[in-house]
């Protein structure tokens, strides 16, 4: 059995899917292991450290990708990629694992089934007890949440806790959450280490009391009907809520924006747009010098006037649209995504043998190409 953990060559992308630590995990489980030489090098994990774990550096990416049964990957291949992002390096009933987007790519999904590459996708894992170490979503959003408000606040012209001086007090800053979800809750809990007073806004009703208990305020949208204890899906996530619902929604973030010194936006609806919650006429009305980071910028954005991977100013706020916050920390979302990938790669493994277990959820939910056919999407 061999496995390739490659370079990934997308713009803004730092992260690697395996690390030197689980390397060693993968020959335990049986695997040899290929490492494409400097895959690691933008979270600092050096081809000697991968070398001294047992792995052999491949500097050929035909090579190291056509001869591998399974490859580890961070981003899904396709016909434009470089390197071993192109799909033209993987054979007949190669397997790739990893952030495929499978939604929003379906395309190229079909590409890999037209060319009988298997591939599990982590996105679509069943957010079950179970498979919480493989939980790659939650690993990743759990960082770019506390990436993005350090990031806010290192861009804010004011102090984040309150201050009292000789000179004068100075207010705590204001931040509002919305969309209270993995990298939600990590955002209010980091803006509450740096002392702000924290609100946060999510349309799942479940979402109040874990908001309240990291001391934030929740922002509830009350309606007369039972929409608001109705919002979520089977699987946990939001639905795209009603016109009415919409309506007092933006009447009330209107009302509270205007109040705000940073907002972070994290709201999503899987394979959807992400939800339009911050317009226009709320930027205008927001505090001169305040800060939106829009972490659902990829897709499509939270505020109207997001631009995705640029920075810009708009009527006196600054509004950053970055897409890859987990590679910030390009360290510690390798270590965790190599960690989620690890124990996936578990399920797969019998005997020193790669046996995929159809009766097991997890595999059965993720996979998206198999023997030349789309699944699960
Ligand atoms: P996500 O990244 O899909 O969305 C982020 C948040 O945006 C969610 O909380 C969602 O309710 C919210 N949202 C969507 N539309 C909105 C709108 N119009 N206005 C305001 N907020 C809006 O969500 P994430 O972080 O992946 O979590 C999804 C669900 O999965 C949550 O219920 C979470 O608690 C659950 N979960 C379960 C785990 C488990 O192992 N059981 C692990 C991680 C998450």
């Amino acid at each position: 059995m061999k496995i390739a953990i490659v370079k990934e060559t997308e713009d803004l992308e730092k992260r690697v899917a395996g690390t030197p630590e689980t390397v060693k995990k993968l020959i335990s489980l049986g695997f040899s292991v290929d490492v494409e030489e400097d895959a690691g090098i933008n979270s600092f994990f050096s081809n000697a450290l991968y070398k001294t774990a047992g792995a052999n550096i491949v500097s050929d990416t035909n090579t190291i990708v056509s001869s591998a049964d399974i490859v580890l990957k961070v981003n899904n291949v396709h016909k434009d990629g470089k390197g071993a992002d192109n799909i033209k390096y993987y054979k007949n009933k190669t397997k790739i694992i990893g952030s495929l987007k499978p939604l929003q790519n379906k395309e190229k999904i079909k590409d890999l089934a037209n060319n009988n590459i298997d591939a599990f996708s982590v996105e679509l894992i069943p957010r079950i007890s179970r498979a919480q170490s493989m939980d790659a979503l939650s690993s990743q959003s759990n960082l770019a949440g506390y990436k993005a408000v350090i990031d806010s606040v290192s861009e804010f012209s004011k102090a984040i806790p309150m201050m009292m001086t000789a000179a004068g007090t100075i207010a705590p800053a204001k931040i509002l959450i919305l969309g209270a979800g993995v990298a939600g809750l990590q955002a209010i809990a980091t803006a509450r280490r740096l002392g702000a007073i924290v609100s946060a806004f999510d349309v799942r009703a479940a979402a109040k009391e874990q908001v309240e208990s990291l001391g934030a305020k929740f922002i509830e949208v009350v309606l007369d009907n039972t929409e608001v204890s109705n919002n979520e899906t089977d699987t946990g996530y939001a639905k795209e809520m009603s016109e009415e619902y919409k309506k007092q929604q933006k009447d009330l973030l209107h009302q509270t924006i205007k109040t705000q010194d940073i907002v972070i936006t994290t709201a999503l609806i899987p394979g959807k747009e992400a939800p339009e919650l911050i317009t226009t006429d709320m930027v205008k009305d927001m505090k001169p010098g305040s800060i939106i980071v829009d972490l659902a910028a990829e897709a499509g954005g939270n505020c109207k006037l997001t631009k995705l991977n640029e920075t810009i100013i708009a009527h006196n706020v600054k509004i950053m649209g970055y897409a890859n916050f987990p590679s910030k920390l390009s360290q510690d979302a390798s270590s965790l995504y190599s960690k989620n990938l690890f124990n996936f790669v578990q399920l797969m493994v019998k005997d020193k043998k790669i046996e995929i277990d159809w009766e097991d959820e997890i595999l059965q939910k993720s996979c998206v190409s198999y023997d030349g056919k789309v699944l699960n999407i």
